[in-house]
């Protein structure tokens, strides 16, 4: 059963370390400037990693940001990075539920993530897990929402 655990001393080169395939780089920005954003903007951001026992596979961060004059940015997933090696496993789908878990804690009811079109993109990843696009296109992306 994976688990999530915070960025620490311990495991930040392990989060560096986790890799999507040269193909998808186009859709999510690398660790390392994940992580550089976060420690920007430690206010709003949520960087986790997920763990199956000792193998750390994925990273993902969300973005708490209540007053985010846009909408879009109040509760959502600002990155997703499943390890090349790992994916097709259930990783994904376990990182974005344990985000709308947290997001439900902190009394949201509705997650956001932008994604950018293409193929080899994410975009069949969010629909399969519900996410639906709301119509709206911010930075070039498309904006999708699910509802809790
Ligand atoms: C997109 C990504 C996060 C998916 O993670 P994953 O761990 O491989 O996905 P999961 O194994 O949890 O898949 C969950 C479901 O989505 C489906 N799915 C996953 N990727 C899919 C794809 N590219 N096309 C269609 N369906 C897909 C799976 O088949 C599975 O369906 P099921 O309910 O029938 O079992 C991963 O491929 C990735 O890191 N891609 C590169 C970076 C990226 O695009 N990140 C998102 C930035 S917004």
């Amino acid at each position: 059963m994976p688990r999530l655990e915070e960025i620490t001393p311990d495991n930040v080169s392990a989060a560096v370390d986790i890799k999507v395939g040269p193909e998808q780089e186009a859709f999510v920005a690398p660790v390392v400037t994940s992580l550089a954003e976060a420690y920007a903007s430690r206010r709003t951001a949520w960087p986790r990693l997920v763990y199956d026992d000792d193998r750390a596979v994925a990273f993902v961060m969300g973005n708490f940001d209540p007053d985010n004059e846009t909408e879009a940015f109040r509760c959502g997933i600002w990155r997703l990075n499943v390890d090349r090696a790992e994916q097709g496993k259930g990783y994904g789908r376990f990182a974005v539920l344990a985000f709308c878990e947290e997001a439900r804690r902190r009394g949201h009811r509705r997650v956001t993530v932008l994604w950018e079109q293409g193929e080899g993109g994410p975009e069949a990843f969010y629909l399969r897990l519900g996410f639906r696009p709301t119509g709206e296109v911010l930075f070039g992306e498309t904006v999708g929402e699910l509802l809790l």
